[in-house]
């Protein structure tokens, strides 16, 4: 029967790829996702397409016309599908598919474990291709902790607290290619996030 999954493949690294996830994989014809992604699945033999920033509605579009005309299809999402990933826009798309969604490791949930944050009082944001919005300001002050994925570029989210009055020294944390190999925490000021480099795929957490 045609069905589409939306697979949650974890942070990056395959130590954190659920068992359900490799299992959900076996039963599809038709992989899609980004190339990070599906580097996790090498074995994989059926047709295969690459996800890109560029071509995400393209290929969110693609997927459900294979599903209609009949193979089932597997959409890898990095991290967790439900929180700024793929569950959102096919369900914007369609919502009268077969369609099972299979939980992974968030790299929110990643972040928090590496800097012990028990993270069932926290505010959880995504500013991912929204830009840097007063959405992060509204929240900053709630006595929380917040963890944020940013819009590209974490150096440019401290420099926006900056410009919007946000203590300098208030504690910052960044959570850098979480589980790769050149993972790195940095734990400091908004003041010195700002005139640092990071690699796009972070996460930040404001104390
Ligand atoms: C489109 S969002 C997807 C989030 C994903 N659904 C999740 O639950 O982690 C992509 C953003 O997630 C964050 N991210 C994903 N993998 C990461 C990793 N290994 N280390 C740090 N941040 C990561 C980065 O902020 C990246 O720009």
């Amino acid at each position: 029967m045609a069905k589409l999954y939306l697979i949650g493949t974890g942070p990056g690294s395959s130590d954190y790829l659920t068992v359900a996830a490799v299992k959900a994989t076996k039963s599809v014809d038709v992989l899609v996702g980004s190339q990070r992604a599906l580097d996790l699945f090498p074995d994989f033999r059926g047709e295969v397409l690459v996800l890109q920033a560029k071509n995400m509605d393209e290929m969110m579009k693609k997927s459900v016309s294979l599903v209609d005309g009949g193979k089932t299809v597997a959409i890898l999402s990095t991290g967790d599908p439900g929180f700024s990933g793929v569950l959102k826009p096919i369900l914007k798309l369609r919502d009268d598919l077969d369609l099972e969604v299979v939980p992974g490791i968030s790299s929110l949930q990643l972040a928090a474990a590496k800097l012990q944050v028990p993270w069932d009082e926290v505010n959880l944001l995504t500013l991912h291709g929204k830009g840097n919005s007063d959405v992060i300001l509204d929240c900053l002050d709630n006595g929380k902790v917040t963890i944020v994925l940013p819009d590209f570029r974490v150096e440019k989210l401290a420099q926006f607290l900056l410009e919007n009055d946000v203590d300098p020294k208030r504690k910052i944390a960044v959570c850098e290619r979480l589980s790769y190999p050149d993972e790195r925490v940095f734990t400091g000021t908004v003041k010195e996030l700002a005139s640092m480099e990071f690699n796009y795929l972070c996460v930040m957490v404001v104390y």
